[in-house]
Parts: structure tokens; C-alpha cells; sequence
């Protein structure tokens, strides 16, 4: 649907730069049959074609085990987003797949077959790029995505290094970059993540890796810079002065799905805090960096988590969805999901509260809560401002007044919303709270996303800005660790919460227990959020 308003022009600014162009490169897509390829990688792809935004020359290759030809591999993508693009809309495409766009992924894909520790694959790996140097004119920049289970990031990392694959490239004067793309789950613990990184790090240097954390592929958290920097109006007003607490919430309806031994393994604590919800907390809470180059803000954000204390488990709530009823259908408990044990303690919920002790931020909780089979599926971060004092309306009619809550609508409704009181009209002093309300669609036209379009353009040309470093992910592990410890030795009272229910009653204590605060009703910002 076309927008309904037009962003205000800028009278002092210029034409928008140009975007950065993007070099040519090669795509080597380690996993090119699994599902994330399919589901996330091809249609980003496909939309910065058709953005114009896949450099010419492009190589796309293909790695993975089964037997299958180029043409395979490529008609079975396309067969995917035709599917796609004829749905529902849902990634916001044109109907039918557009075949200049296409064209410009397929007319160089090449599918190499092989097992991930096999030297001999790496060697064929070579021998395609090398293929490719006639139609670059040279050598190749590449950027190898390990689109993998997180089993095969060392392995895959070393033997592209042994064979020589991750040397920067000479060709005369010119040189050619070698990248590497890692999908989370980056480490388990702070251990494993300290020696996921040591050993990542033995074969590659910190500026090729670029490890992809999704949340920053959307739209309004990479705004929330733009909100806080770009505005005179609410940087002097970000700090404990003013802000009475932060809530960050990532809510979802759906349960574990087909990803039972995944989430058996992994749980709510570790899939969501120290990688999405700690990153959209380092924004908020970040000091301004210097400049907008990738270290400055990295460091910005580092520094955030750096100042946050490892959090005690009296802070944090876990809970684990029973029986119940998500917008009107029946939900199974989780102990009863495909493949999860009947016993398990897995948690599907997890409320934590933590401080950041800076200048800033000292003495202002930011409360953090994540769950599955929820009433409600939101992403957004609320931040509270104080209360003005009530001596003024003392004998009014007023009784209470309603607080100043700015918040970031991050999914599915990207926007912003300010909620203040206003005066009732009539004869009385009465007050009540209104919303100013800002939505992306309403301003800009939307484009086809899946959310991934802007991390693999940024990938191309070597901007790290909106990937995780390694101090940032060791710094996420530190802060639960001794939640993830103490959880070990006991065993929680599951399942504790229904399915389509707020969360376990004991998240709605975590607040109450500090100054009388209360969680955002997910119940009610359903209709926030649709
Ligand atoms: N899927 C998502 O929506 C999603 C979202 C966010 C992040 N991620 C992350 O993205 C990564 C990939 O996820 P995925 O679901 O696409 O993984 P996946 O399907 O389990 O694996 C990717 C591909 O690698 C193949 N493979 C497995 N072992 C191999 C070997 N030894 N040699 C060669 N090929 C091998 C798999 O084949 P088989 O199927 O035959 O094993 C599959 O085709 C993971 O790190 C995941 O955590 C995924």
C-alpha cells in the first residue's frame, strides 16, 4: 500500500548521498539446501537485485552435501520465491518473480558438493572462484556465508584458512577482500563463547568476520540512532534524571514449532538475551559515538554491556508454557511438543531485571522479558519517564496522572508512539492519556524485506557497524552466566504458565517488588502492535 504522508522536506539538506557501491564479489553460501538459504538469505538477496544493489560481476555458489547440479540448486530457489512472491504478500513483493532481478543471481550460480570437513571440498571451492576470475577480470573478493549448525564454524573457518581461501587476494596494485559470515548461536555459555571466538580468531582476523545478530536487520532499531542522534529533543532528556525505568519486551504466540531439539538445547534465556535483547538495549542505552564508522558505535556499545553487573538469579523469572489457548486455537504445553522431552525443564519464558551502572543510566532497572505461546506477538521497547509531581491538580479532579511512555515498535508495527495526558475538554480539570503515533507505513513506501537485505549489503561492502564483535558477545555470556550456573542446580516448578496467557505470575512480582511497577498488558497493546 502506497504511503498515506510525505517525510517533511529538508530545506538545508542536499540530494541523498549515493548509496556506497557495492564491489563485485562471489557469494559462497555454505548450507545452500538448508532452510535458512531458502527461507532468508535467497529472497534478501533477490531484493537487492532488485534494488540494484547485487554488484556486477556476482557470483552466487552454492555449498552443501546432496547431489545436486547448478540448475537444481537454482530452479529450486526460484521455485521458492515464485511461492513466495504469489502468497500472501507477506514480504511485501510484487506478484511473480521478477526476471531481471533473478537474472542477475542466476546468471553465475555454481553448486559445489561436499562435506564441510572434507578438505577436497575447499579445494573444489577454490577451483570455482578461480573459474570465475576470467569473467571478474582477476581475483575475486568473496564472502563466505556459513549459513550452518554452529558445530561447523571452526571446522569450516580452519579449512578455508588452510587451503588458503581467507587470504586477502593481490592482483597488482589492487587487493581483494576475504569475508566470513557466522549465524548465531554464538557459544552456548560464556566458556564455550570465549572458545567459539579464540578458535575463530586463530583463523581469521576480527575485520573478516562479521558475526549477524537479525534483530539489527530491522528497520526501527537501526532508527533507534537516528531517534536518539538526531534529535535535539530527546537526548537531554535520556538519563536517569528523567527515565524512570525501560522495559524491553520480545513477545511471540507461536511455540516451538519443528524446532523442539533446538530449543531442548538451547532455551529462551540463551536464543533471545545475550544476543537480540542485550543488542536492542545497547542501543537504547549507549553513550553517542564519536563518528558513525563501525568501531566508534561498536565501542559505544561494548561499553554499555561492559557496565552492566553479572545478574543475580534472584533478578530473573523463567517460566514454561502449559495447555491453554492462542488467539482462539488450542496450544499444547511445551512437554508435549515434538521432540521435547515429557519432563523438561526447559524454560520458554524468561523476565529479567538489570542496571547499568554509568553516569547515565545509574539506579534506572531496565526490566526485559521474551517468551513463547504469549497472548500477543510484539517486539518493542518502552521507555517510562518520571512522574510529574501531583501538588498542582491537588484539588482538582485529577487523581492520578497517567505516565509519559515513548516507545519502539520494532515488530510487527515498526513505528514510535509518545503517550502523554492532556486536559479533557469540558468545564473540569480532568486528564486524560492520548498518543502521538508514528508508523513507517504511513510515511515511507515499504519495500520487500525478510530482514536481511541491509545485513548482506553491509557484508559486501565491509561495514561491521551492525555486527556483533567478539568483546560484545563475551560481554552478553558474562552478564546470565550465573543465572545459566545457579539454573543447573535446581529444578523450577514447570510448566507455570498458560499458553496465550501474559507469563508466569512471578514476572508480574519482579516489577511489582521495585516501587510498584507493572508490566506493559501485552493483552492490551495487541491492538498497538497489529
Ligand atoms: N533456519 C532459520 O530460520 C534460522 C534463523 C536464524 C538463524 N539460523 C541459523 O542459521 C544456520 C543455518 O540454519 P539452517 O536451519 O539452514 O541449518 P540446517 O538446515 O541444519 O543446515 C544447513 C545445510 O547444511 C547441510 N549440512 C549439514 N551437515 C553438512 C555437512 N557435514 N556437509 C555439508 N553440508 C551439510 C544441511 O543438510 P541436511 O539438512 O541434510 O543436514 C543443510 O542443507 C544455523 O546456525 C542456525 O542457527 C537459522
Amino acid at each position: 500500500m502506497a504511503p498515506t504522508r510525505r517525510p517533511i522536506d529538508h530545506p538545508c539538506c542536499e540530494e541523498a548521498a549515493p548509496v556506497h557501491p557495492v564491489e563485485a564479489c562471489a557469494l559462497v553460501l555454505f548450507g545452500a539446501l538448508g532452510d535458512m538459504t531458502r527461507r532468508l538469505l535467497t529472497p534478501a538477496l533477490y531484493h537487492l537485485a532488485q534494488s540494484g544493489l547485487v554488484p556486477t560481476p556476482f557470483a552466487f555458489i552454492g555449498v552443501d552435501h546432496l547431489e545436486r547440479t547448478a540448475h537444481d540448486w537454482s530452479e529450486g530457489l526460484h521455485a521458492f520465491l515464485e511461492a513466495l512472491t504469489n502468497g500472501n504478500g507477506e514480504d511485501g513483493s510484487e506478484p511473480g518473480v521478477d526476471a531481471a532481478a533473478w537474472g542477475k543471481l542466476a546468471v553465475a550460480m555454481v553448486y559445489v558438493q561436499g562435506d564441510f570437513e572434507d578438505p577436497a571440498l575447499y579445494r573444489a571451492i577454490g577451483e570455482a572462484l578461480q573459474a570465475q576470475s576470467q569473467r571478474f577480470g582477476g581475483a575475486v573478493n568473496a564472502v563466505f556465508y556459513l549459513a550452518v549448525p554452529d558445530r561447523f564454524f571452526c571446522p569450516i573457518a580452519h579449512q578455508l584458512a588452510a587451503a588458503g581461501l581467507t587470504r586477502d587476494q593481490k592482483d597488482g596494485a589492487r587487493s581483494f577482500w576475504r569475508r566470513v559470515v557466522v549465524e548465531k548461536p554464538f557459544g552456548h555459555d560464556l566458556p564455550s563463547a570465549k572458545t567459539l571466538d579464540a578458535n575463530l580468531l586463530s583463523a581469521l582476523r576480527e575485520d573478516q568476520i562479521f558475526r549477524i545478530d537479525h534483530f539489527l536487520g530491522k528497520e526501527t532499531v537501526q532508527s533507534i540512532m537516528a531517534l536518539r542522534f538526531a534529535n535535539g529533543l530527546f537526548e537531554p532528556i535520556w538519563n536517569r534524571d528523567r527515565i524512570d525505568h525501560v522495559q524491553i519486551t520480545a513477545a511471540e504466540t507461536v511455540g516451538v514449532e519443528t524446532r523442539g531439539s533446538f530449543y531442548e538445547a538451547t532455551g529462551a534465556l540463551r536464543d533471545m538475551l545475550p544476543n537480540h535483547l542485550f543488542t536492542l538495549l545497547s542501543m537504547v542505552a549507549m553513550e553517542p559515538p564519536v563518528g558513525f564508522d563501525a568501531n566508534a558505535i561498536r565501542d559505544k556499545k561494548a561499553e554499555v554491556l561492559a557496565a552492566i553487573s553479572s545478574i543475580a538469579p534472584k533478578d530473573v523469572v523463567r517460566g514454561q508454557y502449559d495447555a491453554g489457548s492462542v488467539l482462539g486455537e488450542a496450544a499444547l504445553p511445551y512437554r508435549s511438543e515434538a521432540k521435547v522431552a515429557p519432563d523438561s525443564n526447559v524454560e520458554t519464558y524468561v523476565a529479567m531485571r538489570l542496571e547499568i551502572d554509568n553516569w547515565r543510566w545509574a539506579g534506572v532497572p531496565f526490566y526485559l522479558r521474551t517468551g513463547k505461546h504469549l497472548s500477543t506477538r510484539l517486539t518493542e521497547i518502552a521507555i517510562r519517564f518520571k512522574q510529574a509531581p501531583h501538588a498542582l491538580f491537588q484539588n482538582t479532579s485529577v487523581s492520578c496522572l497517567t505516565p509519559n511512555w515513548l516507545v519502539i515498535h520494532v515488530a510487527p508495527k515498526e513505528g514510535i508512539s509518545l503517550q502523554f495526558d492532556v486536559k479533557e475538554p469540558g468545564p473540569e480539570i480532568r486528564l486524560a492519556g492520548v498518543k502521538m503515533e508514528f508508523h513507517y507505513a504511513d510515511w515511507f513506501e515499504r519495500h520487500a524485506n525478510v530482514g536481511y537485505e541491509t545485513l548482506l549489503l553491509d557484508v559486501m561492502q565491509g561495514d561491521q557497524t551492525l555486527f556483533m564483535r567478539a568483546d560484545m558477545v563475551e560481554q552478553g555470556w558474562r552478564i546470565v552466566q550465573p543465572v545459566l550456573d545457579a539454573w543447573t542446580q535446581d529444578r523450577p516448578q514447570f510448566p507455570n504458565y498458560a499458553s496465550g496467557s501474559e507469563g508466569p505470575a512471578a514476572a508480574a512480582d519482579l516489577l511489582e517488588r521495585q516501587g510498584g511497577r507493572s508490566w506493559r498488558p501485552l493483552t492490551e497493546l495487541a491492538g498497538d502492535s497489529k
